[in-house]
């Protein structure tokens, strides 16, 4: 990684490099600037993307940040491109690629969320529940944008598991979840069994949470993960799954858009509303809406043999046929 500019620009942030891609920023756009093109993006879009790929190690398959600008994992190296997914930019072969060991881009977009995050913007939060992403550098908020995201070795409550979360645990319940009950799971063990049977409500769980659009590894069974989420307004990038994975909607209603992965032309539509449960395909790419906070379960499969598998035809790309 390489800071292009030590000095700050006139508005106080700095100019960020990695390879060929340079990244500045001014009071309402990112400029992202490659070999053979160049594209902007509001900041507080910026923003959100940038600090979800940090925080999931740029996740699984793809992470388009829009139409144009993303990266790709391939677990140990990871690309950056522009246009790689968009048959327009292709077509007109302005569309460039480049691999980066994972840490290098990493520690890039940890020194922009850091630099160009303003003191009382959190992009993990909600719009409605925290400030402005734009204007002149002003402080930072490098709390929120470190927040470490929970991961459960085996099931949460668990001993030695991440505590369960309660009114003086500094998450208060979320305004749109004051119907949750709170109540606990009654265990009613066998003799002998007393240490072995554990519980929690999930619910009361995810009201909680101060994060919107990210997953929370909360139970692990070999490779099988129970990943459930608290979404409000957008998920602010559109995934390009290498894998298919499950949705449960909990509560609530969420809206996606699913699109060809490759060239972004549409698929479907598709509305989900609570106790609805769909399969994302492997080969495809979504975003979501979500008007009011709801709770979604993303149940992934974390083996990483998948991609491999379905390359060889081993694996199928769509869990189910109709
Ligand atoms: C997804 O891309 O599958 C995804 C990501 C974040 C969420 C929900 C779903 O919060
Ligand atoms: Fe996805």
């Amino acid at each position: 990684m390489t800071i292009i500019d030590e000095a700050p620009n006139h508005l106080g942030y700095r100019q960020f490099g990695v390879g060929r891609f340079t990244f500045s920023r001014d009071e309402y756009f990112v400029t992202v600037e490659w070999p053979t093109g160049n594209h902007q993006m509001p900041v507080d879009q910026w923003l959100r993307c940038v600090q979800r790929d940090v925080a999931w190690g740029f996740f699984y398959g793809i992470v388009n940040f829009d139409s144009v600008i993303g990266t790709m994992n391939h677990y140990g190296t990871v690309d950056m491109f522009a246009g790689r997914f968009n048959e327009a930019y292709r077509r007109a072969e302005v569309d460039y690629n480049e691999t980066f060991d994972h840490d290098e881009l990493l520690g890039c977009f940890k020194a922009m969320l850091s630099d160009w995050t303003n003191e009382g913007y959190d992009p993990f939060a909600a719009p409605l529940e925290t400030g402005s992403a734009f204007g002149p550098s002003s402080g930072n908020n490098d709390d929120a944008v470190t927040r470490r995201r929970v991961v459960a070795e085996r099931m949460v409550s668990v001993p030695g598991d991440e505590p369960l979360r309660s009114d003086d645990s500094g998450f208060p319940v979320n305004r749109a979840f004051s119907d949750v009950d709170q109540g606990e799971p009654v265990i009613e063990a066998s003799p002998g069994y007393e240490d072995e049977v554990c519980s929690f409500n999930l619910f009361a769980y995810l009201s909680r949470s101060d994060v919107t659009w990210n997953p929370s590894v909360v139970s692990a069974c070999k490779e099988s993960l129970y990943c459930p989420t608290t979404e409000e307004f957008t998920l602010p990038v559109i995934h390009g799954n290498d894998r298919v994975e499950w949705f449960v909607q909990l509560s609530d209603e969420i809206q996606w858009d699913v699109e060809d992965r490759d060239t972004g032309a549409k698929r479907a539509r598709v509305v989900m509303k609570a106790g609805d449960v769909a399969a994302m395909p492997a080969d495809i790419r979504h975003t979501g809406y979500s008007p009011k906070r709801a709770m979604l379960l993303v149940w992934e499969n974390g083996s990483p043999r998948i991609p491999e598998m379905i390359a060889k035809g081993e694996a199928p790309v769509h869990p189910v046929d109709f």
